[in-house]
């Protein structure tokens, strides 16, 4: 094959991108036909809104951000809901499903974040922190769960070896459904696409808000429906101290007055004003997330009566969102619900006049990413609950300083303490209040602290002493 087909020809002329063929006529028979398949697979329409719309500013006005509602309200109410919860985990009605298909650029590890090793002493890679709970959840309730886990293009080969490498981690291969993320290509400052290679367009995954559409995309919504399954537990895969299923959130969500049970969130109060989260808050009657970076410093920084931050519910990214809530977002998927937000990132690209590849060393290019938190005011109404930082909020997403490795493994320690000293053992700690001592506790021991009051402990754990259980 010489000439591209003529209609990739006409679209791309018809669009301005016509630059994405300048090399064909110098790419070998197998590249011409990688390059068409994918021209084949963009979406030029899609394409065309997006480069067309304005970046997209937040045009809240700020005296109508209102703190939302926290839940739980009433202590009492706990463990109706907790029973409710675990109810519909026994009934197989709820999947956990998370969210793999990132870039990790900050991290900067070679290989799917998923197999980053995360834990404090044993180094256990995040999948099988959270492949590990799901054993421990099924043993405990009886009941055999089907785990969703969503790739991109980037990482879904890597992702699923690194699955087969490893067994499945103990789980049955059938329980793990992979599927793949959307990518869109990433534009240039005239809103020309950007070559990664002669023949490859740059693209970059949709978003973790492009899950929505995956899911719905992939089958794995009827897969769902097919299994009795209601309700999807949706995190993150950089968060090894997450509950991948919460009984008191998923009857919280479920049974709550106030609840759609359509998607609720988890959040925790922020740590200062400027702590790089989103923000849940109510903008009209709704609840919803606004980007710490749309926040006015000042408003970010207002205290309420008790002194605490007004704004101060940070979104963990853990939500609970129901099948039929995403079908409803998805029922078109040609005009997705969510939004699609602008960054502007440093994207390699190939120099159209010397067939270089450049390293960019400033941004220079547009990704296009949709976030999953836009579903929230799509819900008739959508519920917030306070967890604790230390209980599940240890985010690897930097190779050092804030959110890496290092301050995980402390926040993980931190915790493991907490859950010791519930039991009745000492456990040292410094001037801070962090754990000075290291300790590992497995799923299998325990996946929330009153799992302890079973297991034989030590009376005290001392500076510097590690300690996996
Ligand atoms: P982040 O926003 O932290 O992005 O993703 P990232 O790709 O992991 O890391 P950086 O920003 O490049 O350093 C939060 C979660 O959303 C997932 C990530 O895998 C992570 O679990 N995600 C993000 C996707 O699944 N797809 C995306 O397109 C973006």
């Amino acid at each position: 094959m010489t000439q591209p087909p003529e209609s990739i020809t006409r679209m791309l002329k018809s669009q301005g991108q016509e630059h994405l063929l300048d090399f064909y006529a110098s790419l070998d028979e197998q590249q011409q036909e990688s390059l068409v398949q994918q021209l084949e697979m963009i979406n030029f329409q899609q394409m065309q809104k997006l480069i067309g719309q304005e970046h997209h500013e937040d045009s809240t006005s700020t005296d109508s951000i209102q703190p939302p509602v926290i839940y739980p309200t009433l202590p009492e109410d706990h463990q109706r809901y907790r029973d409710i919860g675990v109810e519909m985990i026994r009934a197989g009605k709820v999947a956990p499903f998370t969210v793999a298909g990132g870039q990790g650029t900050r991290l900067g590890w070679n290989g799917p974040k998923g197999a980053f090793p995360a834990t404090v002493l044993t180094g256990k890679p995040l999948f099988r922190v959270f492949a590990e709970q799901i054993l421990a959840i099924e043993s405990r309730y009886d009941v055999s769960l089907t785990w969703y886990i969503m790739t991109s293009p980037i990482n879904d080969d890597d992702t699923r070896a690194f699955f087969t490498d490893n067994n499945h981690f103990g789980l049955d291969p059938q329980q793990v459904v992979f599927f793949q993320q959307g990518v869109l290509p990433s534009i240039d400052g005239d809103g020309r696409m950007l070559l990664a290679q002669k023949d490859h367009v740059a693209v970059n995954p949709d978003g973790h808000g492009g899950s929505l559409l995956a899911l719905a995309v992939s089958g794995s919504l009827e897969h769902m429906r097919a299994r009795g399954i209601e309700q999807i537990s949706y995190f993150q895969v950089d968060n090894p101290l997450v509950h991948v299923l919460d009984p008191l959130f998923i009857g919280l969500h479920v049974a709550a007055k106030d609840s759609s049970g359509q998607i609720s969130s988890k959040m925790i109060p922020k740590r200062d004003p400027g702590e790089k989260v989103g923000v849940l808050c109510m903008v009209d009657g709704k609840t919803r997330v606004i980007e710490y970076s749309d926040i006015d410093p000042g408003i970010a920084a207002e205290t309420d009566e008790n002194g605490r931050l007004r704004l101060r519910a940070g979104s963990i990214g853990i939500h609970m969102m129901s099948v039929e809530f995403v079908e409803h977002l998805t029922r078109n998927p040609d005009d997705f619900a969510l939004p699609f937000h602008m960054a502007h990132k440093k994207v390699p690209y190939i120099d159209l006049d010397s067939g270089e590849l450049v390293q960019p060393e400033q941004p220079n290019a547009t990704k296009f990413e949709a976030f999953v938190f836009d579903a929230i005011p799509l819900a008739d109404s959508s519920i917030v609950y306070e967890t604790v930082r230390v209980e599940e909020f240890a985010p690897i997403k930097n190779a050092s300083g804030e959110d890496s490795p290092e301050s995980s493994h402390q926040l993980q320690s931190d915790r493991a303490g907490l859950w010791l000293e519930a039991a009745g053992c000492t456990v040292q700690r410094d001037g801070d209040g962090h754990v000075t001592s290291r300790i590992e506790i497995k799923a299998s021991t325990a996946i929330e602290a009153g799992d302890l009051r079973d297991v034989e402990l030590p009376e005290s754990i001392s500076d510097g002493e590690e300690v996996l259980l």
